[in-house]
């Protein structure tokens, strides 16, 4: 019998930070590891201390944070590395998936995929100066999915501890296929330890790809739980809430969470406009997801997001990634 899988909650720019990771560990203790959204520019000492709380707290609950750095600058990983290390982190992870053509077109994320000897030597000047572990979160290409095999020896060679891809090519951003082929020619092709990242929106996507990938036993999931927090916990098994009382426990994480961001931004009205990007993805998992998501967006101050939220769950049912509203053409 296959043991139980492992889930990682993918990084999100903008979502989740520490504020978010925090309160959801304690809500949904259902995810292996958290990373954080990446870091980019850390050039002083001072720009680490900027971050505040964001590189503070090393597990949230029990569960452990790797902090991301996005750079092509071999330097500015090492003072990462150390940083972290420094702060008792056991891993950072280096970014080379973020698909933005403003990121990639300066060879950063996946814009540096099509340059081998370029990752190599970076790779190869970092490695040797950092204390703690390097895994690496990355896409199958940038222009096709042919790099990743140029890409695969360097990994090993330098021995990074954990290799995360995104089955996508960093052309497609987030929409169009997800390429399983070609992810199955990289199990072939490597020992590292590789963590599947793509596309996981319900249990059903989960259990075709653990059958079709049966080596794998670690998994990334990224839009999925946003959308459905109790997607991990279904997977591995480890929710004992039925559906009908769900909406109750997703409307105290919601309120839990505005809060948190009120009282972390000193009450400023911008904790809205945070919220209103997590129920981009949350609004899925209601019946009628698109009324949810116009009630909550028209929300200008906390007197009408309070009362547009207690509406949804008045109103709507949570119907959870049992509704099977959101793929990847959604948003
Ligand atoms: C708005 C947005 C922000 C993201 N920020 C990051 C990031 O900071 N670091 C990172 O490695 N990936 C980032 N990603 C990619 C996700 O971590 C994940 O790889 C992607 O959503 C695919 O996984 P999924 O299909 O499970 O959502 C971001 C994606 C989106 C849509």
């Amino acid at each position: 019998m296959k043991s139980t899988p492992i889930i990682y909650l993918a990084p999100f720019q903008g979502i989740t930070g520490y504020v978010y990771r925090e309160v959801f560990a304690n809500h949904f203790p259902t995810v292996n590891k958290f990373f954080t959204p990446f870091f980019t520019n850390v050039y002083k000492h001072k720009s680490f201390e900027k971050k505040g709380k964001e590189i503070e707290k090393t597990h949230h609950s029990s569960c452990p944070v790797t902090p991301q750095i996005l750079s092509n600058d071999a330097e500015e990983i090492i003072r990462f590395g150390n940083f972290c290390a420094g702060r008792g982190f056991d891993e950072i992870n280096w970014n080379l998936g973020c698909p933005f053509p403003r990121v990639a077109s300066k060879k950063r994320g996946s814009g540096l995929l099509p340059y081998p000897d370029l990752v190599d030597t970076i790779l190869s000047l970092a490695i040797p100066k950092i204390p703690i572990k390097l895994s690496i979160k990355c896409r199958l290409g940038y222009h096709s999915p042919a790099e990743i095999f140029n890409l695969l020896d360097t990994f090993e060679a330098h021995q990074i501890s954990e290799l995360i891809i995104h089955t996508r090519i960093g052309k497609q951003v987030y929409k169009g296929e997800v390429d399983h082929s070609s992810f199955e020619r990289v199990i072939e092709r490597t020992k590292l330890p590789l963590v599947y990242n793509g596309d996981i929106f319900s249990v059903e996507d989960y259990l075709i790809l653990s059958e079709k990938f049966s080596s794998i036993n670690k998994w990334m999931i990224g839009r999925g739980l946003l959308v459905d927090p109790f997607l991990a916990g279904d997977i591995r098994n480890k929710n004992t809430s039925q559906i009908e009382s769900r909406g109750q426990i997703i409307r105290r994480f919601v309120e839990d969470l505005y809060y948190a961001y009120r009282k972390s931004s000193n009450d400023r009205l911008h904790s809205i406009n945070i919220m209103k990007e997590l129920w981009e993805y949350l609004s899925f998992s209601f019946n009628f997801s698109g009324r949810v998501f116009s009630l909550i967006k028209k929300t200008k101050s906390f007197d009408d997001y309070e009362d547009a939220v207690a509406r949804v769950f008045d109103e709507y049912e949570w119907l959870g990634s049992q509704s099977k509203q959101f793929n990847s053409s959604s948003m």
